[in-house]
């Protein structure tokens, strides 16, 4: 019962926190799953990750940004996600080729659709069943995370932060049927019971097919 989650957001949003519990529960009720996310979860992609988040001392420029996401995403779509999904596994992925769309799009100002035919070269053209946007402002987002040290994207402006946003409303208002919107300012349980409500539907749906 093959099944591939996305989930998405700025900073702060709790994203990694829902798709965790997402996770336990899929392990909880025996449903086979795995669970990824970008930049990283292979080889590859973690020294990539090092370098977009923490390479302080290297200069990347956003088509440079652009192309380093890419090449991560490519090598988990083929290490991970798509032997998951072909074994008939719900892939739960924390961040991505969205991410990429937003971050390097909306918040770098490269061109929309050369990032969306780029990203279609890293994933083979593999699309989420269902992405979950958890909307939250860019206030809220940085109080939940004052007195952590900030990677380079947290430490961009508020300009960008809000293009992000507003990026992520615009992208998920174009695909209605893929996202799933949830206002990350809900509590904790409240956001896994909506989550779970619609991801419990889609799997009915495709045990019943
Ligand atoms: P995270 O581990 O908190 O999700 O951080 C990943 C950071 O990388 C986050 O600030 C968003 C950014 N990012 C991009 O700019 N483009 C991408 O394609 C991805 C996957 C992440």
């Amino acid at each position: 019962m093959h099944l591939f989650i996305t989930f998405e957001g700025g900073e702060g949003s709790g994203k990694s926190l829902q798709a965790k519990a997402l996770y336990r529960k899929l392990c909880l009720l025996e449903i086979s799953a795995i669970l990824v996310h970008e930049p990283g979860s292979t080889p590859l992609g973690e020294k990539l990750t090092r370098l977009l988040k923490w390479g302080r001392a290297t200069n990347i420029s956003p088509a440079g940004e652009l192309m380093l996401f890419n090449a991560a995403r490519a090598q988990l779509v083929t290490e991970k996600i798509k032997p998951a999904l072909e074994s008939g596994k719900v892939v739960v992925c924390d961040r991505f080729a969205d991410s990429t769309t937003v971050y390097q799009g909306y918040g770098r100002g490269l061109d929309i659709q050369g990032i969306k035919t780029i990203n279609n070269i890293a994933t083979g053209g593999l699309k989420p069943d269902l992405t979950i946007l958890l909307d939250i402002s860019v206030e809220e987002g940085f109080a939940r995370k004052s007195g952590q040290e900030h990677d380079r994207f947290e430490k961009e402006d508020k300009d960008f932060h809000q293009k992000i946003q507003k990026g992520y409303l615009k992208l998920a208002k174009e695909e209605p049927e893929r996202w799933l919107i949830i206002d990350a300012s809900l509590s904790e349980e409240k956001i896994q019971q909506i989550i779970w409500q619609k991801v419990s539907e889609l799997l009915s749906k495709r045990a019943g097919k």
